[in-house]
């Protein structure tokens, strides 16, 4: 890169050499000085639980629950094989609807999974509207925080908490977005193929860099993550954690530093201090899928639906929609050129 924009100022002979030297000399000051930087607030071991430099910070969560569920893994938590929390808006009515109405519905009177929304809370929103869809649905779970964007990673400790509370002993937790579609079944096989412990699986991102623009939604100022790289983490839409993380994880996470982006901060920072394996699974996708249930044959979540796609695919798949050799081959191809 150097040597070209040196040649770009049509230097040559020695006096492009010495513009490349010193190039890279500049890049080798960079690095060092963003090594000592990192180390000196950081420390050596930066994502340690007992480092007090880093990542350290104390809090609680000691918010009141509005609606809660406190039976629902009665009257044995060990039989629950699954409990799947979808994180959700109170506005969102309609979605929880259309889940409740597609892939949620295998969760309905099933012995063995539990399907509950976790929500947030807004003045605006009537409270004894959402009384009477919990009393229709007893799948309603609400904690008195403000419902936002930016408090996202509250609830997902929320999350942890409820599961902590109430489900401990079932075997996984499933964290889910509202606009995904879970090929429930697929899922359900995997796990009991799979087992395991001390693991949070899904879709996993490696080497990636903090936004630093400040611009951005998911900006990261450098004061407060100051590292170059952020920690492992998975994809958000979508993950699974085993059913002996949820206490050890929202122990951790009160007392580490919280993040806007819950994914980042749950499965990055919080699941690195905690110590629990990151799994990654090829089909927790995170690319655009098809509105297809053909396309499914291969994937367990896909993301970003809306109400209409949702509901599409799960046409098809009550009228047992036939998948063609050719679109067959043509998503198994897609699903083998996932990155790794
Ligand atoms: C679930 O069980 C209840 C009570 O046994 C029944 O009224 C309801 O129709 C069932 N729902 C589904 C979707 O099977
Ligand atoms: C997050 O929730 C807390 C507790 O309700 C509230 O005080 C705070 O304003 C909320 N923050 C945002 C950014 O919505
Ligand atoms: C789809 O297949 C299932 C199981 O084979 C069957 O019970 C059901 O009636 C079929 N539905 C339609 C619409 O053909």
């Amino acid at each position: 890169m150097y040597a070209v924009l040196c040649s770009l100022f049509q230097l040559r002979g020695k006096k492009k050499n010495k513009c490349i030297a010193a190039a890279f000399v500049v890049l080798m000051m960079w690095i060092i000085y963003y090594v000592v930087y990192e180390y000196t607030v950081c420390g050596s071991d930066p994502y340690s639980f007992l480092s007090e430099h880093c990542f350290a910070d104390t809090r609680t969560h000691s918010y009141k629950y509005l609606i809660n569920e406190a039976e629902i893994c009665k009257p044995l938590p060990d039989n629950i094989f699954l409990l799947i929390v979808v994180p959700s808006r109170t506005s969102e009515f309609e979605e929880r609807q259309v889940i409740r109405q597609t892939w949620g519905s295998l969760a309905v009177n099933n012995t063995e999974i539990r399907l509950v929304f976790m929500l947030g809370y807004r003045p605006e929103i009537d409270q004894q509207v959402l009384k009477s869809e919990s009393e229709t649905y007893h799948d309603i779970i609400q904690e008195d925080f403000y419902d936002s964007y930016r408090n996202l990673s509250i609830k997902s400790e929320a999350i942890l908490r409820f599961a902590n509370t109430f489900c401990s002993n079932v075997k996984y937790i499933l964290k889910v977005d509202a606009d995904v579609f879970v090929n429930l079944p697929a899922l359900i096989e995997d796990l009991r193929e799979r087992g395991g412990t001390n693991m949070i699986m899904g879709y996993v991102f490696s080497f990636r860099m903090p936004f630093r623009d400040q611009g951005s939604k998911f900006y990261f100022e450098r004061i407060s993550y100051p590292l170059t790289y952020l920690p492992t983490y998975l994809n958000g839409p979508a993950y699974v954690l085993s059913g002996d993380t949820p206490r050890k994880l929202l122990s951790v996470a009160l007392n580490t530093k919280q993040y806007a982006l819950e994914d980042i901060f749950i499965t990055g920072v919080v699941r690195k201090r905690a110590a629990v394996q990151l799994i990654h699974h090829r089909r927790f996708d995170y690319r655009k899928p098809f509105v297809d249930i053909c396309w499914f044959e291969h994937k367990i979540i896909g993301h970003s639906f809306n109400k209409e796609q949702m509901l599409e695919i799960w046409s098809q798949k009550v009228q047992n929609k036939t998948c063609t050799t050719s679109i067959r081959v043509f998503y198994m191809l897609h699903d083998r050129l996932a990155l790794w």
